[in-house]
C-alpha cells in the first residue's frame, strides 16, 4: 500500500503558494458555497492587487461574504463569474461587476465540459482517510465534474468539514497542492417560519401521501412545509439542498426512505446548507448520500421515483403562469439553481406534484406577486408550460392543464385581497377575462 501520509507531506504547502502557481489567463473555479477555500481565494486576491497574476477568471456558486476578491476594489482585476447569486456576490451581480452564467443546476457539469477551459479547480475537503481520500463532505454537486475536467487541483483541508459518504471523494493522487486552513462553515441564521409560510406549509402538506419523496429549495417556505409535514409516515428525500427542516424531519421520525425506488433507505442529497444541526447530521452518517447534482437533479432520475413532491419558492408569477425565482425584473438576485430541474422531473413522476410557493405580496404589502405581467427583465425560472402549482399564504392555484383564462382566475384568488380588483381590471384589459 502506498503511504498517503508521505504523499500529503510533500504536496503540503500553503495557500500563497497555491496562488502564486495561477497564471495570467487562467480560469479558476471553487464548487458551491462551502466549496470555495478561503484562504486561497483571499492570496489569489492579494496577487491580483500585488499586480502579480492578471486577467485571472474565477468562477463560483452561492458565493458567501466575507472574501477579499468579491469587494469592489477588486472587481475588474479578477473577472468573477457566478453561477448562482449569494449574498456574497449579489451586489456585485447587480452593479454589474460579476458576470452570470444562467444554468440549471443540473446541468453545471455539463457546461464545463462544453467550455473545456477549466485551468484551476480549488475546493475544501474534510481530513484525508488511511485510504488517501479526502471527503467533499458538505457537497457534492458539480464538484465530480469539475474533478474530471480541471487541468490542476489545489485542495484547502479543514478539520471542521464533515466526512460523509456518496460519490463525493478525491484522492490525493488527483491534487497537485495541499494547504490547511480550519475556516468554520458558513451557516445560515436559524430563522423560524411565520405565520404565513406556515399557511403555505399546510396547503402543500395535505397534498403529501404518506411514502412520497420529497425535494425543498432554499429560501423561507422550506422551513414551514418541514414542519408541516413532521406526522407523514415513511417519506423519502431525494433533494438538491439539505437544510436543517430536512434533518428536523428525519428525526421526527416522518421520514424512513423505505417506499423509495432509488437509493431506498438512503437520504440522497447534493449540498448541504443549514446551520450546525445539518452539518453535525450528516457527519458521518451512512444514512445520508451525496451525489452529484446531474444525478441527483436529471429529471429523468427524479421522475422515476413515483409521488415526488417538490417544494420551491418564486419571486413573482404572471398570468400565464411564468414563474420568475431569480431576479427583481432585470436585476439579478440569485439563480435558477434545480427549481425547473424538478419541475421537469416531477412531471414525470407518476403522482408528483410540484409547488411554487411565494407570499402573495412583497415590501410590506405594496406589490403583488401576482401580476398580469412578468415585471420586464425579470427572468422566467420556470415555464409556463411545466408549471404545476403556485402557493400563496390563500391557497394553491393549480395551473397544470388549465386555459390561459383559468390560470388568471385561480392565480386572482389566491392574490391578495387587496390586489384582486385591479388585477382582474388588468385581465379584462388584457382581454384575458372578458
Ligand atoms: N418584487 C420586489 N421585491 C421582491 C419580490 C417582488 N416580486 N419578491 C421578493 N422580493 C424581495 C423581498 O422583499 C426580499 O427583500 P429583502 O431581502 O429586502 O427583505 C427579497 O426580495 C427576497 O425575497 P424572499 O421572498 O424573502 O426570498 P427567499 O429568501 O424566500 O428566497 C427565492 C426566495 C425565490 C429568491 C429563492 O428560493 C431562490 O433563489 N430560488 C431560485 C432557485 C431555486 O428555487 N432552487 C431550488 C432548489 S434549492
Amino acid at each position: 500500500m502506498r503511504n498517503y501520509e508521505e504523499s500529503y507531506k510533500a504536496k503540503l504547502t500553503t495557500a500563497e503558494d497555491i496562488a502564486s502557481r495561477i497564471q495570467n489567463g487562467d480560469v479558476c473555479a471553487s464548487p458551491i458555497c462551502m466549496g470555495e477555500p478561503y484562504s486561497i481565494v483571499q492570496a489569489l486576491a492579494k496577487r491580483v492587487s500585488d499586480h502579480k497574476v492578471e486577467n485571472v477568471q474565477l468562477h463560483g456558486t452561492l458565493t458567501m461574504p466575507g472574501k477579499d476578491y468579491l469587494a469592489p476594489e477588486f472587481q475588474g482585476s479578477i473577472q468573477c463569474v457566478s453561477w448562482f447569486f449569494g449574498a456574497g456576490s449579489r451586489k456585485g451581480g447587480q452593479t454589474g461587476k460579476i458576470d452570470y452564467m444562467p444554468s440549471n443546476y443540473s446541468d453545471y457539469p455539463m457546461i464545463w465540459n462544453l467550455r473545456q477551459n477549466l485551468d484551476v479547480l480549488f475546493m475544501v475537503v474534510s481530513p484525508m482517510d488511511k485510504h488517501g481520500y479526502f471527503s467533499m463532505g458538505a457537497y457534492a454537486g458539480e464538484a465530480i465534474g469539475m474533478v474530471r475536467l480541471a487541468k490542476h487541483i489545489y485542495i484547502e483541508v479543514n478539520e471542521n468539514m464533515p466526512r460523509t459518504y456518496g460519490e463525493n471523494f478525491i484522492h490525493i493522487s488527483q491534487v497537485e497542492g495541499i494547504c490547511e486552513y480550519n475556516a468554520p462553515l458558513i451557516e445560515l441564521p436559524d430563522t423560524q417560519p411565520n405565520e404565513l409560510e406556515k399557511k403555505m406549509g399546510g396547503y402543500i402538506a395535505e397534498f403529501v401521501p404518506n411514502g412520497a419523496t420529497i425535494q425543498l429549495g432554499i429560501g423561507g417556505v422550506s422551513g414551514a412545509i418541514g414542519q408541516a409535514l413532521v406526522d407523514k409516515k415513511d417519506l423519502g428525500i431525494h433533494t438538491e439542498m439539505l437544510s436543517d427542516s430536512i434533518v428536523d424531519l428525519i428525526e421526527a421520525g416522518a421520514v424512513t426512505n423505505s417506499s423509495k425506488s432509488i437509493y431506498r433507505g438512503m437520504t440522497v442529497s447534493s449540498f448541504c446548507l443549514g446551520t450546525k444541526k445539518v452539518y453535525d447530521f450528516i457527519d458521518q452518517n451512512p444514512g445520508v448520500c451525496m451525489l452529484p447534482v446531474d444525478y441527483v437533479n436529471n429529471p429523468y432520475i427524479i421522475g422515476q421515483m413515483d409521488d415526488f413532491i417538490s417544494v420551491n419558492a418564486g419571486l413573482e408569477v404572471d398570468f400565464l403562469g411564468q414563474v420568475c425565482a431569480e431576479s427583481i425584473g432585470p436585476m439579478p438576485f440569485s439563480g435558477s439553481g434545480g427549481q425547473f430541474d424538478y419541475v421537469k422531473g416531477v412531471k414525470i413522476s407518476k403522482g408528483g406534484r410540484s409547488f411554487i410557493a411565494m407570499n402573495s405580496t412583497a415590501k410590506n404589502d405594496t406589490i403583488s406577486k401576482i401580476k398580469p405581467m412578468l415585471t420586464q427583465g425579470a427572468a422566467v425560472t420556470t415555464h409556463k408550460n411545466e408549471v404545476d402549482c403556485i402557493v400563496t399564504e390563500y391557497g394553491i392555484a393549480m395551473l397544470k392543464g388549465k386555459t390561459m383564462r383559468e390560470r388568471t382566475k385561480e392565480l386572482i384568488s389566491i392574490a391578495h385581497p387587496k390586489f384582486r380588483e385591479e388585477l382582474t381590471f388588468e385581465a379584462k384589459k388584457l382581454n384575458i377575462l372578458i
